[in-house]
């Protein structure tokens, strides 16, 4: 089903400047009362996502899984995860969203599957020199009875990048090669089967009327074929030129001939990658016409909380992204960072995501305040913005989660050194006055399959709903009115403001919309005759200045 009215006009493509709000299903909502989040759960909250203003719904992956690393170890492409529902819900709730006027994208992950997915399956029970080990990276180990892994790659999630598999005939055979957990082996993208098969799934879930998908670890899939050791002159974070599996010149291959997919409907769909690199020049190449629409803006979640950074950061990312014409994204949180009103309430304020800064204290106030002024910054920037499920109800990172609980690969590889990513995936608080407020029904049989802070009985849904200032009041109104604004839907010229104080940041959209964050640590006097439009904290008695760690729209 269409969603709004077709545009051919290329500058009014939707993803260009869509508030896009992530749905990590498992934590979501939870209808059948098992613990576990799933898709009526969504279902039933689609009003209240539609109320809150947003353009469309990214959801993490919700395809069969044994939930590895928690969905991105894809068993089946076609099928939805039990614990979710099944087809014809996804179908459902695409077609529901769609009357409510949201667009729906989808995780796509082009790196690696599933061990239990039927090819890795088969691969193992055909054995080596099989075309079935083809479809993956199967090499013999070294040492003198191939005892030791193929080469010295790591894990992301910790630990060696190679396990070893049995023969047929029980024998010790070949070693796999899996860039995350075990669970999760790396696709051989020089195989044409690989190929064909990611672009029949991408098919697959457009003929569903899926707008757009969300392309996990987009710069690793090509690999060098060689797949060499980094050996002592290199490690994986200082990396010899080109990368064996980051970044590959190759990679881009793939990406084209998706857009010739996204393309080839009526109304094209969006590609948006996860793309993670420091080089602005390297980032922007998957942003050339013929490829991807966007990508994360992982160097604006990890700036710090610091006007002249974000000033820098904000120039950079518009510099980077001019020369292929594609919109920028602004994005503080996600299901692999800590939440960032723990982030922004730290001493240290510059990492997305640290096991070092896990138990740093965080002034939660001072995080919210922040994250309240962030929105309305993010907001006003040009381009597209996407929000994390629950920082709407100023949710904090939950650091305190039992070993025991603890489900992300990341915890288990480094032997519970790194605590992982679960504090930013625990269940969303929506009613009442104690777990699992309102996540599961009455009745329910489990339990939220982690564990709920008892104090966010104050972050509900349903007690941030009766507070006129509170965040999600703020969410709702700052998205309403961006809506309304024509500088800020649309692609107004953005500028700063050449008289802004330091620690100021002072922009302008259009003619007629102006942004202020205030990120010192005293007032700041406002503009003479402005009219002030929306503030993220409650402003100074005479309203003439701007208090520390707040953002105004105003109307010039
Ligand atoms: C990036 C995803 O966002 C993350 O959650 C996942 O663990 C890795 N890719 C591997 O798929």
């Amino acid at each position: 089903m269409a969603v709004r009215t077709r545009s051919t006009d290329p500058a009014e493509h939707w993803w260009r400047t869509a508030v896009i709000y992530q749905v990590y299903v498992r934590s979501f909502a939870d209808a059948n009362g098992d613990g576990v989040g799933d898709l009526a759960g969504v279902r039933a909250k689609l009003p209240y996502l539609a109320g809150l203003g947003v353009d469309a719904l990214w959801f993490n992956p919700w395809y069969a899984s044994p939930m590895a690393d928690a969905g991105y170890d894809v068993a089946d492409y076609r099928r939805i995860d039990p614990a979710f529902g099944d087809l014809s819900e996804a179908e459902a709730l695409i077609e529901e969203a769609h009357a409510l006027g949201l667009r729906i994208i989808v995780d796509i992950v082009p790196n690696h599957v599933s061990d239990r997915h039927a090819w890795f399956q088969e691969a193992l029970t055909s054995g080596p020199g099989s075309a079935a080990r083809e479809l993956f990276w199967f090499r013999p180990g070294r040492g003198a009875d191939g005892e030791l892994p193929p080469n010295d790659w790591k894990s992301e999630f910790g630990g060696p990048a190679w396990t070893r598999v049995p023969n047929p005939d029980g024998t010790p055979g070949s070693w796999y090669l899996h860039l995350f957990a075990a669970e999760q082996p790396d696709l051989n993208w020089n195989n044409a089967k690989v190929r064909e098969e990611l672009e029949s799934v991408l098919r697959f879930w457009f003929d569903r009327g899926v707008d757009g998908v969300r392309i996990d670890s987009a710069t690793m899939p090509a690999k060098d074929p060689a797949l060499p050791s980094f050996g002592p002159d290199f490690t994986q974070s200082a990396p010899p030129k080109p990368h064996p599996f980051v970044d590959r010149d190759d990679v881009h291959e793939i990406y084209r001939a998706w857009r010739l997919v996204a393309d080839s409907y009526p109304e094209p769909k969006a590609l948006i990658g996860e793309v993670w690199l420091a080089d602005p020049e390297r980032f922007a190449a998957y942003l050339r016409p013929d490829e991807m629409h966007a990508a994360f803006n992982f160097d604006y979640l990890n700036c710090p909380w610091d006007a002249g950074r974000l000033r820098t950061v904000v120039d950079e990312t518009l510099a980077a992204h001019a020369p292929v014409g594609a919109p920028a994204t602004w994005v503080l949180s996600n299901h692999d960072v800590t939440r960032h009103v723990t982030r922004y309430g730290r001493a240290d304020t510059s990492m997305g995501r640290s096991p070092q800064l896990h138990d740093a204290p965080a002034d939660l106030a001072l995080g919210t305040r922040r994250a309240r002024a962030a929105l309305l910054l993010n907001l006003a920037l040009p381009g597209s913005c996407y929000l994390y499920q629950g920082e709407e109800f100023g949710l904090w990172e939950v650091s305190d989660i039992p070993a025991e609980a603890r489900q992300d690969p990341f915890f288990f590889r480094s032997g519970g050194a790194d605590p992982g990513r679960d504090g930013c995936r625990v269940p969303l608080p929506w009613a009442g006055q104690a777990p699992p407020f309102g996540f599961s029904p009455i009745g329910a049989t489990g339990a939220p399959w982690l564990p709920q802070p008892a104090a966010w009985a104050t972050q509900t849904a349903e007690a941030l709903d009766g507070q006129p200032n509170s965040i999600l009041r703020l969410y709702r109104t700052a998205l309403s009115l961006r809506r309304q604004l024509p500088d800020l839907r649309g692609g107004a010229e953005f500028g700063w403001t050449e008289t802004a104080a330091d620690e100021l940041l002072d922009f302008h959209r259009g003619d007629g919309f102006r942004c202020l964050v205030n990120l010192s640590a005293h007032p700041i006097r406002l503009p003479e005759g402005a009219e002030l439009l929306l503030a993220s904290a409650e402003m100074s008695e005479s309203g003439r200045d701007l208090p520390p760690d707040t953002t105004v729209w105003l109307r010039a």
